[in-house]
């Protein structure tokens, strides 16, 4: 049995108050699903800036009535301190997943991403620590590594940050550091890498690789590539990111605490296989609508070449343990965007 399934088992007979900060977006609204079908109430806090009411119309159609009641939606913005103790009244567990993503978007204004993901991320810490939380666990990246050569990602080792929103990350783990040793207050960041899965938007300018892909060649329209290819992400499925983050807000060995960790499957695949094994998937199911060439292109500024995690430490102290593989979660994203897009 692992620390995860007992975990579950043990929330199923306890109920908390949990704030999902972001619950409209991706990340927010797997946790929102999940942390209801394990009965616990749920405090949701998004302002919609790209996350969509359609994501938790979702999840309420997912959990049954009864656990759907245990959610309460506070529409407001991070970057409003008020918003920010409102939501974080009588809250055990924060995860924080509100802010603005994209290497790209923080390269285009800055100035947005740092008032999201800088002044929006100290004021909910504040929230949090005023309202007296028992863990803060935070969306932290593996963006944060930047330029640091080393393979696989190891914690303590990190580069210069490559992008402003790289910038915002690091910030965010200086900011809960000092929290925890200044007010004595409890946080864990978790460095995600790449996660994908149900629900993450294929829409906009700044849609992530596999939404993008799955959703391109499904309406039969060409793929693109930056750069050769070859350069490769540690893809780690959504219930993997889900399983770290409530391990993070309930583990209770002290040394585990005040500690940042990577979140990933421990896998390495370059953007051709990632591309190969939509495409297969998106082939074998018949809802394709059409040819989609597959076009190369520049590389993008910001981009790290390679990246991969060790999540030895996660796997020690937290007792993570990924349960789906790069082809499982592709199988499960596929089912969702052939549902949802096809
Ligand atoms: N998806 C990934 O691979 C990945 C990788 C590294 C880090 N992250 C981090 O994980 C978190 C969640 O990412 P996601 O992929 O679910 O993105 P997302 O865009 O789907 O979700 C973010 C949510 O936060 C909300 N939000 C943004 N700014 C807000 C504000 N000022 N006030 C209130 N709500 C606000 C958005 O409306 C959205 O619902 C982010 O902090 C992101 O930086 C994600």
């Amino acid at each position: 049995m692992t620390q995860y399934s007992t975990l579950t088992e043990e929330l199923q007979k306890s109920q908390s108050t949990w704030l999902v900060t972001g619950v409209a977006g991706f990340i927010g609204s797997n946790l929102l699903e999940t942390l209801l079908t394990l009965n616990q109430k749920v405090v949701g806090l998004d302002n919609f800036s790209t996350g969509h009411q359609y994501n938790l119309d979702e999840v309420k159609g997912l959990v049954p009535t009864e656990q759907w009641q245990n959610f309460s939606f506070v529409k407001g913005d991070i970057c409003n301190i008020k918003d920010c103790h409102h939501a974080c009244k009588d809250v055990q567990y924060v995860l924080h997943q509100a802010a603005l993503g994209s290497v790209p978007r923080s390269i285009e204004d800055p100035a947005l991403t740092n008032a999201n993901n800088i002044t929006g991320f100290l004021n909910i810490l504040i929230a949090a620590r005023d309202a007296g939380v028992k863990r803060f666990v935070y969306a932290a990246s593996s963006s944060t590594y930047g330029d640091h050569p080393d393979l696989p990602k190891q914690e303590p080792n990190i580069g210069n940050p490559l992008s402003p929103y790289a910038v915002t990350k690091l910030v965010n783990e200086l900011y809960a550091d000092v929290f925890a040793k200044t007010y004595n207050f409890n946080t864990i960041g978790l460095r995600y890498f790449n996660i994908f899965g149900q629900r993450q938007d294929p829409y906009g300018a700044y849609a992530a690789v596999i939404p993008l892909w799955f959703a391109s060649m499904l309406r039969g329209e060409d793929t693109f590539i930056n750069g050769d290819g070859e350069t490769s992400r540690d893809f780690c499925f959504i219930d993997n990111c889900v399983q770290a983050n409530l391990l993070a807000a309930t583990v209770q060995e002290e040394e585990a605490t005040n500690q940042v960790y990577n979140v990933a499957y421990g896998e390495r695949n370059t953007l051709n296989r990632l591309h190969e094994l939509i495409r297969e998937r998106v082939e074998r199911s018949g809802a394709k609508q059409g040819e989609s060439k597959l076009i190369y292109r520049d590389f993008r500024a910001g981009d790290v070449r390679h990246s991969l995690a060790d999540i030895s430490k996660a796997n020690r102290l937290l007792k993570y343990t990924p349960a789906f593989s790069i082809e499982e979660g592709l199988d499960k994203a596929a089912e969702w965007y052939i549902a949802n897009m096809a």
